[in-house]
């Protein structure tokens, strides 16, 4: 039965594949609640997904949209405690927040913070997650130790410039113009280099008196690899979360050993559901309190309406923004 809106891929191809159109109700599952969805934030994963580079994992949704917010409509009889019909929250997707309802697990599901509203808590759950859990739980950084991010005006950049910040870590950023890094800059990071003009190894070499980056956050794959390993400090790790600049590239490994260094690569999406339930956990106790304190906070670009979703991928292809694109009911 044709009753709740979503956003389709009609084909693989650009914004204009999206349509927003009727498809059927959703049930919750064992394990889950379904969300009348307020909201629903762009990724750069979606636009993959759009492409057809990036099919959705097994069972999940084959909308876009990996984060929302809205209110609970409905939980399964076995979901127990912690969230009643009608609570406002937020949640880390699979797929499908681009629609009218989606059902996630239980174990995915965060309340609002206090202090942030309905809306904008769409932009919080995947950059905060795939930081925190990448960042923090996997790279370990430390008080004290040199951050460097690229694409430090993105999303995720600019939730990773700001936890970082606040756990004591000194933060350098690429970015593409100088109101990005200006951007950057109020958001605490010290370190700003325009990817465009100048050497991310040279700068960071430089103000940080030879010793480079204890971690670098990377979204380019390929391209930065051997970049990334040069301006490794000893004992440094470089975490990849994107492949913006291509997937194949050689890896010195007699430098990463004389820099007792580590490389680390996740993909957020495809991790098991007690995975994801144990990140959004550690979000919860660690970064909410953060967030509701008002020392963090999500980075809005813009609003535009679900239905004009293709709108949104032009913005976000073109790197147009800073900080989160949220598309609202
Ligand atoms: N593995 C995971 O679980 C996971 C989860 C979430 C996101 N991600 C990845 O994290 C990255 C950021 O995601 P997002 O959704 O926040 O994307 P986004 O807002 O679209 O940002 C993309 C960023 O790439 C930057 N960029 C482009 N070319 C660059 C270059 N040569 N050097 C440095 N930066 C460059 C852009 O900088 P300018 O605008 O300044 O040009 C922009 O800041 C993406 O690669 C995404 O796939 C991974």
């Amino acid at each position: 039965m044709a009753g709740v809106k979503a956003i389709v891929i009609s084909e693989p191809g650009g914004p204009e594949v999206l349509r927003w159109q009727d498809v059927d109700d959703l049930i919750p599952g064992p394990g889950e609640v379904l969300i009348d969805v307020a909201a629903s934030a762009v990724n750069r994963a979606d636009i993959m997904q759009r492409q057809g580079h990036y099919p959705p994992p097994p069972g999940a949704s084959p909308y876009p949209g990996l984060e929302c917010s809205g209110r609970i409509a409905a939980r399964a009889p076995d979901v127990d405690g912690g969230f009643s019909v009608g609570d406002e929250v937020c949640a880390l997707l699979s797929g499908g927040g681009y629609a009218e309802q989606v059902a996630v697990p239980a174990g995915q599901v965060l309340p609002l913070p206090a202090g942030v509203d309905l809306v904008e808590a769409a932009g919080l759950p995947e950059v905060v997650c795939t930081v925190w859990s990448n960042v923090f739980m996997a790279a370990g950084l430390r008080p004290g130790e040199t951050l460097l991010v690229h694409g430090g005006s993105s999303g995720i950049g600019t939730m990773a410039i700001q936890l970082a910040r606040h756990v004591g870590a000194r933060v350098a950023v690429t970015a593409g113009s100088a109101e990005k890094l200006e951007r950057c800059r109020e958001l605490g990071a010290e370190i700003l280099v325009n990817y465009r003009d100048d050497d991310f190894v040279e700068a960071l070499r430089e103000a940080t008196d030879g010793r480079g980056a204890d971690v670098v956050l990377d979204n380019m794959g390929a391209k930065y690899l051997a970049r990334n390993l040069d301006v490794l400090a000893l004992n440094g790790r470089v975490v990849i979360i994107g492949m913006q600049g291509g997937t194949k590239a050689e890896l010195d490994l007699g430098l990463l050993m004389r820099k007792r260094g580590a490389v680390i690569s996740t993909s957020l999406r495809a991790r098991p559901m007690d995975e994801k339930a144990a990140i959004v956990a550690s979000v919860r106790e660690h970064v909410w309190p953060l967030i509701a304190a008002g020392e963090v906070r999500p980075i809005i670009d813009r609003k535009i309406p679900m239905a004009e979703a293709a709108e949104a991928h032009r913005v976000v292809e073109a790197s147009d923004h800073i900080g989160k694109v949220l598309l609202v009911r």
